[in-house]
């Protein structure tokens, strides 16, 4: 302990796993285009991305985004950002529904779900993506309207699905009468080398859900949702009567953005940025945690750790020591369903680990805290 005090003082930098957000560098890297962006598309379509209009999402975007996924720009709905257009879509099921998540998924989503009454179950997982025995086995013990999966670089876990899993969720989904609903926001945010495959719903009934928080900026909020021709009645009416237009200088500058090869370019800076943190992180964790059930990560935001040791008090004392070393970490109960809650029980502490905003230095030393304080709790 005294030495992780020691070093901390002499780096007087604190290492920070809680915040999800983009690094500084990625946005100072943007900054100019945003500004050159959203004066160039005031100027474009005048006030026409100034009254009210375009309520489906800005039409020019939509269009774009179809052709990117192969599906009629009807069928995407474009909004301020990824939570808001889950959580129109949400507004839209029936009351009382049950959504099957992800053992651990986004938190905001399962809050979301919790404020419009509706049940949520978590499905186990494995490395490749969900585990289909228990995704059946939950499937047959109620009715349910929908399941909810984050398929690359998994928030928290950083699991990428594997094609075949992915095509056997859908197959199952159908097979119970159930819509399939993908958030894709990190699949572009791949650092490895290699590029994710999209899921293709042009000749499908599953839902995607995407934003470009991650990969242009949180400030300039813009999400999307692709959905099959049937719901789209139903989802446009709620959007009548929640949010009207969305932001459309936003929408604007993102559409002209993607059709200059910017945002493409941008996308690569991103991936050149993120890749020697990501190696950072599996590196630390492969030397300090060897035995850690945690999945080697390809890209995203997030790895999460299962301390196996920290039960109980231990928690408590272990998290306020971390941070006294100068490493601020939580606990990820809040990322867990209700019903895997109960399984968690005395088997220890979860931490997400968010690196992109973090320095390599900075990783190893956090991670190499989290060991050093395990052996002193
Ligand atoms: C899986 C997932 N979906 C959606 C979002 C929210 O995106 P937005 O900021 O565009 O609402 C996040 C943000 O962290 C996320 O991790």
């Amino acid at each position: 302990m005294i030495k992780v005090e020691r070093a901390y003082k002499m780096e007087n930098r604190a290492v920070n796993f809680l915040r999800g957000v983009p690094a500084d560098e990625s946005l100072k890297e943007i900054q100019p285009l945003i500004a050159e962006g959203y004066k160039n598309a005031i100027n474009k379509y005048g006030t026409d991305v100034l009254q009210y209009g375009h309520f489906g999402g800005f039409k020019p975007l939509r269009e774009i985004l179809g052709k990117f996924h192969d599906v009629d720009s009807e069928r995407i709905i474009a909004g301020n950002g990824g939570l808001e257009v889950i959580s129109l879509f949400f507004k839209s099921l029936p009351a009382n529904s049950t959504i099957i998540v992800e053992k651990a998924t986004y938190d905001r989503v399962l809050l979301d779900a919790f404020h419009y009454g509706y049940k949520t179950m978590g499905v186990e997982m494995t490395p490749h993506g969900v585990n289909l025995n228990d995704l059946e086995r939950l499937l047959k013990t109620c009715p349910v309207i929908l399941f909810y999966g984050i398929p690359f670089h998994q928030n928290p876990t950083g699991i990428t699905y594997t094609q075949e899993n992915c095509k056997a969720v859908e197959e199952i989904c159908r097979r119970y009468n159930v819509i399939c609903a993908w958030d894709v926001c990190y699949q572009q945010l791949r650092y490895d080398g290699n590029t994710n495959t999209p899921i293709d719903v042009s000749d499908s009934d599953s839902v995607l859900f995407s934003s470009f928080t991650k990969t242009i900026s949180p400030g300039t909020k813009c999400g999307y949702m692709v959905l099959p021709e049937k719901m789209v009645g139903k989802v446009t009416n709620v959007i009548a009567n929640t949010r009207i237009n969305p932001n459309l200088p936003t929408q604007a500058f993102i559409a002209d953005f993607i059709e200059s090869g910017k945002y493409d370019e941008f996308l690569t800076f991103l991936q050149g940025l993120y890749r020697p943190r990501m190696d950072a992180l599996n590196t630390a964790m492969n030397e300090y945690f060897p035995e850690t059930d945690s999945v080697r990560i390809t890209g995203g935001f997030f790895a999460l750790i299962h301390l196996h040791e920290i039960t109980g008090k231990k928690e408590e004392l272990f998290i306020e020591s971390v941070k006294a070393a100068g490493v601020n970490i939580n606990s990820a109960q809040a990322a867990f369903a209700t019903n895997i809650l109960a399984k968690n029980l005395g088997k220890g502490l979860f931490v997400r680990l968010t690196f992109p905003a973090l320095e390599p230095e900075q990783i190893r030393r956090g991670v190499a805290t989290l060991k050093e304080m395990m052996l002193d709790v």
